[in-house]
């Protein structure tokens, strides 16, 4: 029989995903037409048309093993942002990409940065085969504290610097002088991974041009979120210096995409207008939820999110955030409860995303009845 003592990978913790409106229905008798799932950041208003009727079409070709490096996707993603086809790996979400990139450039014992609260995903998967975890604190309402962040590399010198912009759970966006900052004091032993999986809700370009610059600099990006295709799981990493990439493709699963995925994909990258049409709702979106939570006393959003989600703080000491959480699932409301989902945030914080107005005005009614009655 297997005992733990046979398990060589080191997984302290499992991942904690938003909860299902399926879940919530269930529990607590609530018509799934009535929940406000914003615990995912998924795209409210669904996939791309485009991607949905290639996936549907690509169908006929599930008897054939697909390509194994995923070329046609790869090539499309190159063509959009003006990079070779060998600059890009692809795979089943940004999420397989960063598990390849922390296999391939961190052994066991070498440090792995990045700032606490973050992406779970960067520490879990760095805690397997026994890397270690350096956390650089946020400042004052969530801040990046640059000259903090520099100062723990050099300390450090990690194998691996995450960056998230916008980060989550904050949605705070990161100046482009401030990752450039980062890169310039980086050395070369140090590979630096810019995750933009949100980039789209900034209204900016992102800071891909950067990888011209830097050699260490690889910049992730997904099809979860603006492309509205997380169910399909698909995401990728992409470097000017083509030697990164190689060896990400070498150990990543052979035939880790299927067909679907790649045609799904090429369309979605094509799509600009569901992209653009995401984007214009979740901004209007994200000033309207803004507005609605103000006069709020004993919760508040944390300011300055450029993301599809926000922070709310509960400023009252008697409120905890699992309770709060609680509450809200009751009243048909998924949200994040920080403290389960993100290490270091503490019991104060539920992560929220943008959507409908529908949405947030469910959410928005439900956090004034536990402002006003407490939950704790
Ligand atoms: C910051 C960040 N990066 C990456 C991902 C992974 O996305 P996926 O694996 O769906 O591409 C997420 C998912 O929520 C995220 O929040």
């Amino acid at each position: 029989m297997v005992s733990v003592k046979n398990v060589a990978l080191i997984q302290n913790e499992p991942y904690t995903p938003g909860l299902s409106r399926e879940y919530v229905a269930q529990k607590f008798g609530i018509a799934l037409n009535e929940i406000a799932k914003l615990g995912s950041a998924e795209n409210p208003l669904g996939p791309s048309p485009k991607a949905a009727a290639a996936v549907e079409k690509a169908r006929a070709k599930i008897d054939l093993y697909p390509d194994w490096t995923s070329q046609a996707l790869r090539a499309a993603i190159a063509t959009k942002y003006g990079f070779d086809p060998e600059c890009v790996v692809c795979g089943a979400g940004e999420t397989e990409v960063i598990s390849s990139i922390i296999r391939t450039y961190a052994q066991a014992g070498d440090p792995v940065l990045m700032y606490e609260p973050c992406f779970p995903i960067y520490h879990m998967f760095a805690e397997n085969e026994g890397r270690v975890p350096v956390y650089v604190p946020m400042g004052a309402d969530f801040s990046f504290v640059i000259d903090k962040y520099i100062a723990k590399l050099k300390e450090a010198g990690p194998k691996i610097a995450f960056l998230t912009n916008p980060h989550s759970p904050t949605g705070r966006f990161m100046e482009e002088r401030d990752i450039r900052a980062i890169c310039e004091a980086t050395g070369k032993e140090t590979l630096i991974v810019l995750d933009e999986a949100y980039i789209h809700f900034t209204q900016t370009q992102g800071s891909m041009h950067l990888l011209r610059e830097f050699s260490n600099l690889i910049a992730l990006r997904t099809f979860s979120k603006a492309f509205g295709l997380a169910g399909l799981r698909l995401g990728f990493g992409i470097a000017a210096n083509k030697d990164l990439i190689t060896p990400l493709l070498n150990i990543k699963p052979t035939w880790n995409l299927g067909h679907m995925q790649v045609e799904g994909g090429i369309a979605a990258i094509a799509d600009d207008e569901h992209v653009n049409k995401t984007v214009d709702m979740i901004v209007e979106m994200r000033a309207y939820v803004t507005k609605q939570m103000f006069g709020l006393n004993r919760v508040r959003m944390v300011p300055g999110s450029r993301s599809n989600f926000f922070l709310i703080e509960l400023t009252d000491p008697r409120l905890d955030s699992t309770a709060a959480f609680e509450e809200l699932l009751k009243r048909g409301v998924i949200v994040k409860d920080g403290s389960v989902s993100f290490r270091g945030l503490g019991k104060r914080y539920l992560r929220c995303d943008v959507s409908q107005k529908v949405h947030m005005d469910r959410l928005v009614r439900a956090l004034k009845e536990i402002d006003a009655n407490g939950a704790g």
